[in-house]
């Protein structure tokens, strides 16, 4: 499978290191953002001819570019396995999307509840928490959501929960929730549910829609930096009905079909909710990376990256004084956090990076209530982060996670470093 390297670009980038040797970079930090995929670079300068302004150009150029933009939608439903009711929202990124998400229903589900999880990214927390009511669902001791907790809440709440948000795969620990599963307890007590697939777009296959259509996932989100096509696009998935209610967020250019002194007509659903000149390029680059992801077959995907993982964790374990945070290897996209006892985690970044050309990442993963649950931390622990926020001195990990472009060998480097840094 190491022949998937060849998909993506800068897999044989050369870097100095600190002592001015040099060596081939070390990319672990898939979860953050993913290099482009050849495919990407290369549509990208084939549609360069024909790019120009899109929805309100008659020149050729311009339909091209607007008949591009608008069949990617198509290709967007048919990638997430959704049907005809709903509609697709060009964004930025997934935090975008999340925030329109909760300015859309808070027209909709004012004055009730929702309910998120201790799990997820501040993405999926804090646009929440400023329009709603929020409860979160506490994780078990390994971190995992307990189904039977959420059934109890969502029964406690008696028909007030209209929504439950979730993540489909942790950024922290990789976990996978049961998303179908949550979904039919969700529908059971009236809530639908809203889905962060940041996490899982480029690692396991989608599908919107289930044979029993109380399996459903009502509306999702995702980015395409975290999908081989970093050009600043996501989006946004639900259904037309419920996104067309209101005023748009963003309110500006290409939202109206008639503006006066005293009176505005919105556009219809979804340019209504695509304020200002929309991003061509950026859809043109996704559309090519779900080809890419396509060609390659997410099950093919999904298989090398779990045997990556299966790898790390035996390779790593073997390292004196290192401490996992997760438990079990199923049901896992392919991130691993761990510290080195008696090495801050910022450290261990640091060195990694400038002594061997490894790049990971480290810290909270801006997930701070689900981190802050894994390390143990004490409610006076993290009184005592507020009174004193310094970078250096707050509490984290180190996060490994892989793309489908990684190899057993780069692991095999990652153990040295970590084995030699651990004996030092
Ligand atoms: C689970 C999850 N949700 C949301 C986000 C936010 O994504 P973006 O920064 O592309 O908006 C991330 C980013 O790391 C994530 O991992």
């Amino acid at each position: 499978m190491d022949i998937l390297s060849d998909y993506v670009v800068g897999t044989n980038t050369i870097i100095p290191l600190k002592d001015g040797s040099i060596v081939k970079y070390i990319n672990f930090d898939n979860a953050a953002t993913t290099p482009p995929f050849k495919s990407v670079m290369l549509s990208l300068n084939f549609f360069a001819e024909y790019y120009s302004s899109i929805h309100r150009g008659e020149g050729y150029k311009s339909r091209v570019s607007s008949e591009i933009y608008e069949s990617a939608r198509e290709d967007v439903l048919n990638f997430v396995g959704s049907n005809g009711d709903n509609t697709v929202i060009f964004v930025k990124n997934t935090t975008e999307a999340i925030n329109k998400l909760s300015f859309k229903l808070c027209n909709v589900y004012h004055n009730y509840a929702i309910l998120t999880t201790q799990m997820e990214h501040h993405s999926n927390l804090l646009p929440w928490r400023f329009r709603f009511h929020v409860d979160t669902i506490k994780t078990d001791d390994c971190g995992r959501i307990d189904l039977d907790y959420l059934e109890r809440k969502l029964k406690q709440y008696n028909g007030l929960v209209r929504l439950v948000a979730i993540t489909y795969a942790s950024n922290v620990t990789g976990y996978i929730n049961p998303v179908h599963d949550i979904a039919e307890i969700c529908h059971k007590y009236g809530a639908k549910i809203f889905v962060d697939c940041a996490q899982i777009v480029a690692h396991k296959k989608i599908s919107m829609t289930q044979e029993n259509e109380n399996r459903n996932i009502d509306y999702l989100a995702f980015s395409a930096h975290k999908m081989y096509a970093p050009f600043g696009i996501g989006v946004l998935v639900g259904d037309k009905k419920t996104l067309n209610v209101g005023v748009p967020d963003i309110k500006g250019g290409g939202t109206v079909k008639v503006v006066a002194d005293d009176f505005v007509m919105w556009e219809d659903l979804p340019h209504k909710e695509e304020g200002g000149t929309p991003n061509v390029m950026g859809v043109v680059a996704l559309v090519s990376a779900i080809n890419t992801l396509n060609h390659i077959g997410l099950d093919n995907i999904e298989k090398h990256e779990s045997e990556l993982l299966k790898y790390a964790a035996e390779s790593l374990k073997k390292i004196e004084d290192i401490i996992f945070y997760c438990d079990g290897l199923e049901n896992r996209v392919a991130i691993m956090p761990f510290n080195i006892d008696g090495i801050n985690h910022n450290m261990v970044a640091k060195i990694l990076s400038e002594e061997y050309g490894i790049g990971v990442r480290n810290g909270c993963f801006c997930a701070q209530p689900y981190v802050h649950k894994l390390l143990n931390l004490s409610n006076k622990d993290i009184k005592n982060i507020i009174k004193d926020p310094k970078i250096e001195n707050r509490p984290g990990m180190v996060r490994i996670s892989f793309g489908l472009y990684n190899t057993f060998e780069e692991i095999d480097r990652l153990a040295m470093a970590l084995e030699e840094m651990s004996k030092k």
